[in-house]
């Protein structure tokens, strides 16, 4: 197979060539980019290995240009980088060990382009393209990594034990892979996965989110968490997740699987968002189910409090999985909170108290949590379904109605703590937060109204059975 004339559209190629002629380095483009332009989805990032010294090729190259272009020398790996507007150019000598951008380790070895090949992951990563005067454009493919692309398999070019013992973290890139592209896991490559899962504990867990991250980006993260969970690699980091699997049953009654419910959801609010952090509620909305299990003899199995335990267990996973622990961490954990709120409110005769407290609690994640509880239905019955999302349009228009009303999402108390300090000269203190409490609660009762008259009377009602006067007593 020749690349010729893609590769002539593009004026990187026919600089590098240029460059690599002058040197006399045997020079080729390698990895993610050719895997790209055979999937017809040419990238930003193209990786350029050289028998020789990448970091002369990438000066060579930058001298090339009339105008200046930014480079980067990595003196340790024996890489540079070459900053052009479209493109990022890396440049690196064929190495005989692993291949690992981001390890720490200075290369050792120098190679020759089949075994730099070789110590790649995927023979869909193990193919480069030759920038060569006597072959130019030509595929050199010697692991199968084009049949592979045409069968949709993701497949090692050595030995799976040999290339996951190199880097374990591949392990979690063949699903990333497979999850992206759609693709199978090779039967043996898969059996390695299982093998070897226990080895991801040398992988950073800044190394091993990244990955799932990017599962959990594609359009139905479902199939890369089957993979994680079949090869036991989601064991290894997320055995919270695993926990969810299973039913139990007692006396002929059962409850769902927690675990493929978990999926169905996350691939249902996939649908409708690309926001990652509302996948992750999707992911963690009932991750205390197995916690909070009991069997009652009258009703069944029962989850009581999952939402509220759900919400406490955030923060340690958050942490573990060095996830963010900012607003990103807090939201996750609010919709875990009040993803069975909207439910309560399906009923005809529910207040307009309730749907303030919703508004007031949920603030300006009541879109993603209607979502999430549009995406929490998934029933096999479809009228049940039906019934169900309309029961939440019904939900929807009441929220609007009482927002348009009360303006509760954004709710600013009418009264702030210095006003309170100021009236009744008071330091800040437990009273002072006791006050603002009781005009909050009146507010979402609806015995008063969001506004700072009604507020301030309420407060100096409020002070006078405390036994507090106002500092300036005008009478
Ligand atoms: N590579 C590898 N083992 C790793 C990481 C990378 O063998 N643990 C090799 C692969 O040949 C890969 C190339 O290095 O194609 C570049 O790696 P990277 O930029 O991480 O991935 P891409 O394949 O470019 O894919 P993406 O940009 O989607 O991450």
């Amino acid at each position: 197979m020749n690349f010729k004339s893609q590769l002539a559209q593009v004026e990187v190629f026919s600089k590098v060539a240029q460059a690599a002629k002058n040197k006399g380095l045997e020079t080729y483009v390698v990895g993610g980019y050719v895997r790209d332009l055979i999937l017809g989805r040419p990238s930003k990032d193209i990786d350029f290995t050289c028998v020789g010294s990448g970091i002369k090729l990438a000066e060579e190259v930058a001298k090339q240009y009339d105008h200046h272009i930014p480079l980067s020398v990595f003196k340790n790996f024996g890489t540079a980088m070459l900053k052009m507007d479209e493109f990022e150019l890396e440049f690196v000598g064929a190495r005989k060990e692993s291949y690992r951008l981001e390890s720490r380790k200075p290369i050792v070895e120098d190679g020759t382009m089949l075994e730099d090949l070789e110590r790649r992951d995927f023979t869909i990563n193990a193919m480069a393209i030759s920038l060569n005067e006597k072959n130019f454009g030509d595929l050199v493919d010697p692991f199968g990594g084009l049949a592979d692309i045409k069968k949709k398999i993701i497949r090692t070019p050595l030995d799976p034990a040999i290339t996951f013992s190199d880097d374990p973290l591949r392990m979690l890139r063949a699903v990333r892979f497979a999850s992206q592209l759609d693709f199978d896991i090779e039967p043996d490559t898969f059996f390695a996965l299982s093998e070897n899962a226990p080895r991801l504990e040398i992988i950073s867990a800044e190394r091993i989110i990244v990955e799932l991250n990017k599962i959990i980006a594609v359009k139905k993260p479902s199939y890369g968490f089957k993979l994680l969970f079949a090869s036991k690699l989601l064991q290894e980091f997320f055995p919270e997740m695993v926990a969810l699997q299973g039913v139990d049953s007692v006396d002929d009654k059962s409850h769902k699987d927690n675990f493929y419910h978990t999926l169905q959801v996350l691939d249902n609010v996939c649908q409708v968002s690309d926001d990652l952090y509302l996948r992750w509620a999707a992911i963690l909305h009932d991750i205390a189910k197995p916690a909070t299990k009991r069997f009652n003899k009258k009703v069944g199995w029962t989850f009581h409090g999952h939402e509220d335990k759900g919400a406490r267990m955030v923060p340690d996973i958050f942490r573990r999985l060095k996830l963010p622990m900012d607003d990103r961490m807090k939201y996750v954990q609010k919709l875990v909170r009040l993803h069975l709120r909207p439910i309560a409110l399906v009923k005809d005769e529910v207040t307009d108290s309730a749907l303030r407290r919703l508004l007031f609690d949920a603030g300006d994640a009541i879109e993603d949590l209607m979502k999430l509880c549009r995406a929490d239905v998934t029933s096999k019955n479809n009228k049940k379904v039906k019934r169900y999302l309309e029961n939440f349009d019904k939900v929807d228009q009441k929220l609007l109605e009482v927002e348009e009303k009360d303006q509760m999402r954004n709710f600013q108390p009418p009264i702030t703590g210095e006003e309170v300090m100021q009236v009744f000269n008071l330091s800040p203190s437990k009273i002072v937060g006791e006050i603002k409490e009781e005009i909050k609660e009146a507010i979402l009762e609806g015995r008063i109204h969001n506004n700072p008259t009604e507020a301030r009377e309420l407060m100096y009602e409020i002070a006078k059975k405390k036994g507090l006067m106002p500092a300036n007593n005008p009478s």
